[in-house]
């Protein structure tokens, strides 16, 4: 699925230094696509470009929260690759607290990385999306994008409201030709957030990590956790064009929780 050398994209990934952002910058070098991995981590960005050693990657210094620094990210992309056809904004952060210990910089923080960042980006690389002729953008939801949670009311409000701005910014960029998509993962483990998430849930229930993994593997229609490859997979399906004429669409990577009962005691 897009290995297409002739026609190669480039794209902009925020959040591109670690996790799903990461993953998905080599899957794309792989497939012959010029990729720029914009990120606040210095250091994890550093590491990121030693690691995937490749002439088609640029780094950029990239926060989501700053429309500055969101348009110079673009305009980087611009001159260097002449031009951007893909956004993926896999930005974000998280944090567990129970409700009345929220504070406001909390509050701010997960809504301005992972809302307001996505709006960001997005205005900024509209331009250049509606110019390609064939732009698409993938946000990341979650599953606390469709069901309440509790824990983590701002990131719930946060990715609630990315499904809303999915569907918004798909309607205004139609008629140019991009398309705008979400990618809805349940909880992966390994990356950074999932890391900070699993040792949150040994804080707070005492289990071991082992555990915590095998039992939300146990709530999961098809009875594993979902891997990176996974999420991966369902971010290059939306940049194919085979899935040109879908806009608008969250896409649920959860091995049917969101969507069917298992079958119980038999
Ligand atoms: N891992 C999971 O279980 C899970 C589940 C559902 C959704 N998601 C979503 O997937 C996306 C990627 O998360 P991940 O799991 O790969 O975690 P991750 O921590 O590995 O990656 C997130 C990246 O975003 C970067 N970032 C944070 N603030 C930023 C800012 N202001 N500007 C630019 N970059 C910034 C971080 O430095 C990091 O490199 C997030 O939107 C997250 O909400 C993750």
């Amino acid at each position: 699925m897009l290995d297409n050398r002739s026609n190669p994209r480039r794209a902009l990934v925020t959040g591109g230094a670690s996790g799903f952002g990461l993953a998905t910058a080599q899957a794309l070098l792989d497939r012959g696509h010029q990729v720029a991995i914009g990120d606040v981590d210095s250091r994890q960005l550093k590491c990121a470009f030693q690691t995937l050693k490749h002439p088609d990657l640029l780094p950029i210094e990239l926060d989501v929260t700053s429309r500055t620094s969101a348009r110079d990210a673009v305009e980087t992309c611009r001159t260097r690759f002449g031009g951007l056809d893909t956004l993926i904004n896999s930005a974000g952060v998280i944090h567990m607290t129970a409700l009345e210990e929220i504070t406001e910089e909390e509050w701010d923080h997960v809504i301005d990385v992972d809302l307001k960042g996505t709006f960001l980006c997005s205005q900024a690389a509209a331009p250049l999306l509606r110019r390609s002729g064939r732009g698409r953008i993938i946000n990341i939801g979650s599953d606390a994008a469709r069901i309440g949670c509790p824990q983590i009311v701002p990131y719930c409000a946060a990715k609630f409201g990315v499904v809303g701005l999915t569907k918004s910014l798909a309607a205004e960029l139609a008629t140019d030709g991009v398309t705008v998509n979400c990618v809805s993962p349940v909880g992966v483990s390994t990356t950074g957030m999932g890391q900070f998430v699993l040792r949150r849930k040994i804080e707070l229930s005492g289990q071991t990590p082992e555990d915590i993994v095998a039992a939300t593997a146990a709530e999961v229609p098809l009875q594993r956790n979902p891997t990176t490859a996974d999420i991966v997979n369902a971010i290059l399906f939306f940049l194919a064009e085979e899935s040109a004429f879908l806009t608008g669409v969250v896409l649920d990577v959860d091995g049917g929780m969101l969507s069917i009962l298992p079958v119980r005691g038999t």
